[in-house]
């Protein structure tokens, strides 16, 4: 059984990947230091797999704790969750953002490299292509100046591993994850008021917020609101299964890069409707302002993702808003 370091394996993206590395037959350990999640999200992960997994509560900074997992495990690849994601944030506290996302990843590869680690599944964003000239884009669209040192840390994230050629690297690229996983068990966990769409969405629904603003309806789309591409994080999880068959079959491979999306597009109001229709409710909201520095429209181009990865999503936008809501039902429920 191969083992996986799963860095901030305790977070939204990570518990669901931990969780599909489980039915796919490998043995994940993760190391999360709890900054932005729980320790009962262990506790949930083992109840839908029915397995334990080993947990490290520690910084990925802290190299001494990575060696000591390393020589306790014979660690075959690492999937690096770990790292801060609040744009407005990092625009605020740069670096903080820094610190944590290239400190993280460069503390990793150090480790990697003394202990002849090659393998390497990166979480990279869409965020990177900034405002496309053209959507859907491929992986070769422009890498555009990245709008906040939260982009900037994926761009040269995925920079500095493109140059640490004895790596085998695979980065994804995701659109916009949501969704949870169909238990209810596991899902999104915003500190705060959430900046995201589909947690403000179910935040409302459910009492927590008054009301929705709808940022902007004067773009140039079909309604007037900015288009995404909406992804399910079950989905997305799976995709970094796939990731790590790739690498393990093609041991030469040094840096590759994939968007993972749905090659869909909604606009902001079509996500309202369906969260809507699909749980019969009536959500409070208003159109504002714009927020700075929205991209007006991006989507995802995924033949390469289904080609040389064989992953394509399959979960519609029905079963995101209706396990995003489920999710924030069992929150409720369990707060
Ligand atoms: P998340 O905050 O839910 O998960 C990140 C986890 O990492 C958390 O559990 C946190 O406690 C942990 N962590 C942070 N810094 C750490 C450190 N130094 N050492 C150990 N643990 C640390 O975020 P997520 O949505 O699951 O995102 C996972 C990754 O995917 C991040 O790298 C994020 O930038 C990237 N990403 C997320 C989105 C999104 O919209 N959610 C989109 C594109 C890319
Ligand atoms: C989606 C749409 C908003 C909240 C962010 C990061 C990006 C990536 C994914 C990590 C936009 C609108 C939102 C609200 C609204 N993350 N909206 N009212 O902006 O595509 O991307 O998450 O890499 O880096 O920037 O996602 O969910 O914030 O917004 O109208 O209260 O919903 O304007 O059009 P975004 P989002």
């Amino acid at each position: 059984m191969k083992h996986i370091l799963v860095t901030g394996g305790l977070g939204y993206i990570g518990s669901h990947t931990v969780v599909e590395l489980i039915t796919n037959g490998y043995q994940p350990v993760i190391i999360d230091n709890l900054s932005n999640t729980n320790r009962d999200v262990l506790e949930r992960i083992e109840k839908i797999s029915g397995r334990k997994t080993p947990f490290y509560e520690a910084d990925v900074r802290n190299q001494d704790v990575l060696n000591q997992i390393i020589n306790e495990y014979p660690v075959d690849g690492i999937i690096h969750f770990a790292a801060y994601k609040a744009v407005g944030e990092s625009v605020q506290e740069p670096l903080k953002y820094y610190q944590n996302n290239i400190g993280g990843l460069m503390s990793l590869i150090d480790v990697m490299k003394d202990n002849g680690i090659k393998n390497i599944v990166f979480s990279s964003s869409c965020t990177v292509y900034g405002e496309p000239d053209i959507s859907p884009v491929n992986e070769t669209s422009p890498v555009k100046k990245a709008n906040s040192p939260y982009g900037n840390t994926k761009q040269v994230g995925e920079e500095i591993l493109s140059d640490c050629q004895f790596l085998n690297t695979v980065a994804l690229r995701y659109f916009n994850p949501i969704g949870a996983h169909p238990t209810a068990l596991i899902g999104e966990l915003p500190l705060g008021v959430p900046n995201n769409l589909v947690p403000f969405i179910t935040q409302t629904a459910i009492g927590l917020r008054q009301e929705l603003t709808v940022f902007g309806s004067d773009y140039n789309t079909k309604d007037g609101t900015c288009v995404r591409d909406y992804i399910h994080v079950v989905d997305l999880a799976k995709a970094h299964v796939k990731a790590l068959d790739y690498i393990d079959n093609h041991p030469d491979n040094k840096f590759e890069v994939f968007n993972i999306g749905t090659g869909n597009g909604f606009t902001v109001l079509e996500i309202i409707k369906a969260f809507e229709d699909v749980n019969h409710v009536t959500l409070n909201y208003s159109i504002g302002n714009r927020r700075a520095g929205d991209v007006e429209k991006v989507w995802a181009n995924t033949d390469k993702a289904k080609n040389i990865l064989g992953w394509e999503a399959e979960l519609t936008l029905e079963d995101m808003v209706k396990t995003s809501w489920n999710w924030q039902k069992s929150l409720a429920i369990t707060s």
